[in-house]
């Protein structure tokens, strides 16, 4: 299986372009934003700023957490290469969104943000997935990559999970009527937390009890 991922024909010149096209997509929310906060087309600039860079963190996240199984199902093992950029970009929404709403929202009104941080449980979910992303940020230049070792990045990065969680229930939390949007991004995480535990990614105990397949006796 591994080999077939490694194998897979994908030029460094494919790689390299897809990686540039996605830069650019990833840029374009930020832009349009940027642009449209600065040319006053906003009915109420502080939400929708707020709103839409944390949708974008939320499915930028989405889409780290999809290229593993993509890349099985597709064969494609270049792709992995992609997952460090996501991450950063999925961050750096995150923190925008956090800064928007430190700012902009709350004018750095320590007292507010106390009594939100402690409780409003959105907003508690929401600084769990920040903090859980933060250490996986700091660890991920190649320098850190190597200092840490592999396992124990790879254990770190396990962090990834909670992050969707919080991230999500976030979203649930936070809306007060049409839960639509925030199940769509549920359902999503759900198969692919699925797809994790019955490749073994996550859970490799619970995922043998559940998936053994037990060798018929002879
Ligand atoms: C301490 C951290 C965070 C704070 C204080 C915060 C705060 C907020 C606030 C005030 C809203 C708007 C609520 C409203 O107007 O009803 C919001 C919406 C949202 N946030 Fe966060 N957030 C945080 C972290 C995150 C993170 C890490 C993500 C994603 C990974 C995220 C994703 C979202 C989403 C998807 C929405 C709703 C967007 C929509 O309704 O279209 N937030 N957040």
């Amino acid at each position: 299986m591994v080999s077939n991922i490694q194998n897979d024909g994908f030029s460094e010149f494919r790689i390299r372009t897809l990686k540039t096209v996605l830069f650019i997509l990833l840029c374009l929310p930020a832009l349009s934003l940027g642009y449209a906060a600065f040319s006053n087309s906003f009915a109420d600039p502080i939400k929708e700023l707020t709103l839409t860079t944390g949708e974008w963190a939320l499915r930028i996240l989405l889409m780290t957490l999809a290229i593993t199984p993509l890349r099985r199902l597709t064969g494609w093992g270049k792709l992995a290469r992609l997952r460090r950029m996501l991450g950063l970009f999925s961050f750096f929404y995150m923190i925008s969104h956090f800064l928007i709403y430190l700012v902009l929202d709350r004018y750095l009104y320590w007292p507010d943000i106390i009594v939100d941080f402690t409780e409003r449980p959105y907003i508690i979910a929401g600084l769990t997935c920040l903090l859980a992303c933060a250490p996986l940020a700091i660890t991920s230049t190649d320098g850190m990559i190597r200092r840490l070792g592999g396992r124990m990045w790879k254990r770190l990065h396990k962090l990834v999970y909670l992050a969707a969680i919080a991230a999500v229930l976030h979203f649930l939390w936070l809306v007060k009527s049409d839960l639509t949007e925030p199940l769509i991004y549920g359902t999503i995480l759900f198969f692919l937390f699925f797809d994790r535990i019955r490749t073994n990614n996550i859970w490799p105990s619970f995922s043998e009890k559940l998936f053994r397949t037990t060798a018929a006796p002879n």
